[in-house]
């Protein structure tokens, strides 16, 4: 009888990086983070740059194609992604077969993985233009599909895209215009939805793109790889955690409630987590978090909103930020930390927040694909593990067991 674990020893030789602490799984020329300096680049350029002077536009030409775009690349680009915002008709039918009390990311698991089903002209992958035209879709796509799975959500008619407006523009209109109404959207608003998707777009290998790296790693067509990265996003320990946060202010209530739930926090019993704090590469302050907070009050402002869930949770990061616990771990707010109080203040119910999340990091997802893809020899993507059952043994019929 063979001795399984002996075989480690014998003939195999692997890592065994569990939660892959330590293991890089590609390399990639798109994006950067210093997790102790707190510092995200994206093709180079500071996200603070990107967020402060680039439109979202410029930012998914520059992680697609390698850099900030020129004038004449940025209208083409634009004309690019505004020529596929619509989508199939009959798509329209699919959406009907849902409860209309479903979560918009269950919605958007389905709608992005059929797309495939609608799309199937641009799914060689082994031919780059197929490949280019496979993003484009998606990125134009996305806010369609997650306006579509908003819209459906509350009983109101799909609104069709307006290839008029900006990207962000044309998303607030999608989600927020009724037939019967004239609508103007706010550029205040137009402008921090633009930044939110800016911050959201990319961050190398988290879970949900290392999910799309490794469906994509297997040659499956990009609309399946998008969805599987949908999935993986939904988890509260990751994009679902703007939607977390919220609810966790919610349950807190009030600042002089912030004690007992932070008592809660550390003592671990329940495994409650201090929603939007924590980060497996940072362990500084989130860039992300701190451009968010800054737009979080421009907004409010705008809107003419005082939301006392900003105040609490201006309140639960002061003191989280000065207690032993967290200093020690080094947890920090995240990029969910703030986004989920400006998307409540635009308007956005909770159940949204992640499918927001998407729309933005599918031009992540959709460039670490295509940079995969491209590369000379594509290996699938296959994990070793560490058994620990048990070794050979005798089969015992049913009547003997
Ligand atoms: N609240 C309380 N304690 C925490 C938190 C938190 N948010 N995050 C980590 N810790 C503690 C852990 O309990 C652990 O303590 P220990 O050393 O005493 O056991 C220590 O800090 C390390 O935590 P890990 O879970 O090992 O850290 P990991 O890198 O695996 O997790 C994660 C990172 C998942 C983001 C975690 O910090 C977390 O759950 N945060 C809350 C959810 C969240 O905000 N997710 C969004 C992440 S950003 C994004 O996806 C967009």
């Amino acid at each position: 009888v063979i001795d399984i674990r002996k075989l480690y020893d014998e003939t195999s030789h692997f890592t065994f990086d569990p939660s892959f602490m330590a293991t890089g799984s590609c390399k990639s020329r798109i994006t950067f983070i210093d997790g102790d300096k707190g510092i995200l680049l994206h093709r180079g350029y500071t996200i603070q740059d990107l967020a402060e002077k680039s439109t979202f536009m410029e930012v998914c030409y520059a992680l697609l194609y390698g850099d900030l775009p020129n004038a004449k690349q940025l209208k083409e680009f634009e004309h690019n992604i505004t020529y596929h915002t619509m989508v199939h008709e009959q798509l329209h039918f699919f959406f009907r077969g849902f409860r209309r009390d479903a979560h918009p990311m269950a919605v958007m698991c389905g709608v992005v993985g059929a797309l495939s089903a609608f799309y199937h002209d641009s799914l060689d992958i082994h031919d780059p233009k197929q490949r280019e035209i496979s993003a484009h879709r998606l990125i134009a796509k996305l806010p369609t599909l997650a306006a579509m799975s908003y819209k459906y959500s509350i009983g109101q008619p799909f609104m069709y895209p307006r290839n008029d407006l900006s990207f962000a523009e044309n998303f607030l209109y999608m989600c927020f215009a009724v037939p019967a109404e004239p609508y103007t959207v706010n550029p205040v608003l137009a402008r921090a939805m633009d930044r939110i998707f800016t911050l959201h777009a990319d961050h190398e290998q988290n879970a949900s793109t290392s999910t799309v790296r490794l469906a994509g790693s297997s040659q499956a067509n990009p609309f399946a790889c998008i969805a599987a990265g949908i999935a993986c996003l939904w988890g509260p320990a990751h994009g679902g955690a703007n939607q977390a946060v919220l609810e966790m202010l919610e349950e807190i209530g009030h600042k002089d409630n912030i004690p007992e739930f932070l008592a809660k926090v550390k003592d671990k019993g329940d495994n409650t987590r201090l929603m939007g704090f924590g980060h497996r590469v940072y362990k500084n302050y989130d860039p992300r978090a701190e451009v968010l907070k800054k737009s979080c009050d421009e907004v409010l402002a705008e809107l003419g909103i005082n939301d006392p869930l900003l105040e609490l949770a201006q309140e639960l990061e002061r003191i989280a930020l000065s207690d032993p616990y967290f200093i020690e771990r080094k947890l920090f707010p995240n990029v969910d930390f703030y986004s989920g109080i400006i998307l409540k203040a635009m308007g956005f119910p909770t159940s949204m927040f992640t499918v927001l999340f998407a729309v933005a990091r599918t031009v992540g997802w959709i460039s670490q694909w295509k940079e995969m893809m491209e590369e000379p020899s594509l290996k699938i993507g296959r994990p070793r593990q560490l058994y620990t059952g048990p070794a050979q043994r005798e089969y015992v019929p049913v009547d003997k067991r």
